[in-house]
Parts: C-alpha cells; structure tokens; sequence
C-alpha cells in the first residue's frame, strides 16, 4: 500500500455506508469522517437560531463562522457545534429532513467541502457522503458508490432508530426516505450522483461483512 491512501464512500440514506466505513477505516487503521454530521450539525445550528433550513440569507450569515470541530475520542468521531458536544443530538430523527434542506444551500456546500478537503488534505482517510467521490475528492484512490433498494433502505434505519428508542412509523419513514433521495439528487451544487469510476455495490442482500470484504478486495 502507497503511503497515504483516501477512500469515497457515496450513496443514499441508508445504504449502509457509514456502518461499512466505519469497519473499513478500523481494518486499514486510517481516519474515519463521517460528512453527513457536519451537515445535521449546521442544520441543528439553523433551528438553534429559530431559523428556517431552506433560509439561505440567514445561513450565510453565520456558515463562514460556525464553530463546528470533529474531534475524535477513544477512535470515534464527534461533532462538536459552540463548543457542546453534539454527535447524539444530530442523530434525532428530526434532523435528518433538516439536515437535506440545508445541505441543498450552496454557501453550507462550499463551507463543508472546503473543511472536508482539509481534514482529508495529509492523511490517509476513509469519507462518506453524497458528492466524496464526484466532488470533494475526485482524485481519491478508491470510489465506491454503496446502494440498496427503498425498501431495505427503510427497514435498516428503522432499526437503528428502535435501537435507540424511538417509535417509528416504517411508511412514513420510507417516505422521508424517498424524499431525502429526491432532494439529495436533484440539488443544483453538487447533488448525490455516482462518480463515473465509482465501483457500484448494491447492498440489498448483502450483510456488513460480506460488504466490506467486497471492498476490501479492490484495494491494493
Ligand atoms: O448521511 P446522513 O444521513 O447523515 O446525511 C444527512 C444529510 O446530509 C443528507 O440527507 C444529505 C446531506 N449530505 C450531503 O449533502 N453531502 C454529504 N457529503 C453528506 C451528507
């Protein structure tokens, strides 16, 4: 393996993405950044301040200031938002929608990667997204685009979200699935799009293991 090594991880909600790259990142002992909560981060910044996640003036307005750190405790990462620590609350299930809304604004795009390009800029990293491979890193080493049907989609993170103790309702949870889809896709700055040289892995009847070899047997 070359000195530095930097892997893209891309595909909709709850593909299994973050899960895999989590294991991936323990395996090859390289960082881990999940970009997803520097996204919830800004949205739960915007909806601390009363404001609207779609409200592009009153985003900018702090987007080049925000006070948001990843921190990393014991191996694992943390969001910290003004100095609290915040990696639970961004998890909530009302930040979710909030956190596509807001990921849509440019100004919190070209913030995100900018710091993104920055943690990824002199180590050896794995990163999970929607535009890692198409936009942060198009030069990564690996790009990998992780997909599974709607359906599967929902049922996964319906799961982790009983795990944590919440009640859900699975229609409506795959049609905020379905709708997360859509507005990730179709933004107009770097939407979700699968990078050209992107190795595409459908993870629908695939288990976490069974994923992470699958990748591991295309890195060198
Ligand atoms: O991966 P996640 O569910 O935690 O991401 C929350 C939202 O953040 C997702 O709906 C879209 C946005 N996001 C993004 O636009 N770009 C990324 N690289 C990561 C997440």
């Amino acid at each position: 393996m070359k000195n530095k090594i930097r892997i893209a991880l891309d595909g909709p909600s709850g593909s299994g993405k973050s899960t895999v790259a989590k294991e991936l990142s323990k395996k090859l002992n390289i960082l881990y950044l999940d970009t997803g909560a520097m996204y919830r981060a800004v949205a739960l910044k915007t909806l601390n301040l009363g404001k609207d996640t779609f409200d592009e003036k009153a985003v900018s307005e702090f987007i080049d200031n925000i006070d948001l750190q990843i921190r990393y405790i014991s191996g694992s990462q943390h969001t910290f938002l003004d100095g609290d620590d915040v990696s639970e609350k961004i998890r909530e299930p009302r930040i979710s929608m909030q956190a596509s809304n807001v990921s849509s604004l440019k100004c919190v795009r070209l913030k995100m990667v900018d710091m993104q390009r920055k943690i990824a800029a002199d180590m050896s990293c794995v990163l999970d997204g929607r535009d890692i491979g198409s936009f942060v890193l198009p030069d990564a080493d690996y790009k990998f685009y992780i997909t599974a049907g709607v359906d599967v989609r929902a049922k996964r993170r319906m799961k982790e979200l009983e795990e944590k103790g919440y009640k859900v309702d699975f229609e409506k949870l795959k049609k905020e699935i379905e709708q997360r889809d859509y507005n990730d896709k179709n933004r107009d700055f770097a939407p979700l799009r699968c990078a050209d040289d992107a190795i595409i892995i459908d993870t629908s009847d695939m288990t976490v293991t069974e994923v992470l070899n699958k990748i591991l047997s295309y890195i060198k």
